[in-house]
């Protein structure tokens, strides 16, 4: 089974977001898409980033797990609330931490908020960086609005039914590109 990597990248106090990563970590495992694990960055607790992991002397052995779970992964879900239409500093920080790592990764983008929007404005930087760095970023993505009032803190969704159909065609892009990216490496 192919191997998934979920980042969940808020490291806020009382975050929401996290509840969208457990919900896709318990969805695939039970659809058998994949091999799955949550890489929480709030368990982490990076510093602010100064090298580049490459450049660095001693690199911390959680910074080596972290780009060993990337380089190790054939796919990439990265579940990021929008914070002032952009992503937090702690996604930013292992983004620019790695790079080989990030090389023709295929990456699916899940969008967290509390309003409306489902952070949708998140993207465009997101998608952009991920660009800049040569990772894949597969042709869908998981607006989740009002996380509040669709997931409880268990990862359970509130409408089951659509969002598990939703899911499941959000993840079959990024499956898709997997498979794809398995077949150039023959
Ligand atoms: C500093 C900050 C800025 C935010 N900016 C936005 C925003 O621009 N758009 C939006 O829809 N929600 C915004 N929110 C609300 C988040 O969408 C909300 O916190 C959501 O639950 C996802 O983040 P979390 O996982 O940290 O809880 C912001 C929250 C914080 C803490």
């Amino acid at each position: 089974m192919p191997k998934i990597v979920i980042i969940s990248s808020s490291v806020r106090t009382g975050r929401k977001s996290h509840r969208v990563a457990l919900y896709f970590k318990e969805y695939i495992t039970q659809q058998q898409m994949g091999e799955v694990e949550i890489l929480d960055l709030d368990s982490y607790k990076f510093p602010i980033f100064d090298e580049r992991l490459r450049f660095q002397k001693n690199p911390s052995e959680k910074m080596l797990e972290v780009a060993g779970k990337i380089k190790n992964a054939d796919g990439v879900l990265i579940v990021t609330p929008e914070y002032n239409g952009g992503y937090p500093a702690s996604l930013k920080n292992i983004v620019d931490l790695l790079y080989d790592e990030w090389y023709h990764k295929p990456i699916g983008i899940a969008m967290v908020s509390e309003g409306a929007f489902g952070g949708t404005q998140v993207i465009t930087s997101l998608q952009f960086t991920l660009w800049k760095i040569r990772a894949l970023v597969a042709t869908s993505m998981f607006p989740v609005p009002k996380v509040n009032d669709s997931f409880d803190e268990n990862g359970n969704a509130v409408n089951k039914e659509g969002t598990d159909k939703r899911a499941n065609s959000f993840l079959k892009e990024l499956l898709w590109m997997m498979e794809a990216c398995e077949k150039m490496k023959k």
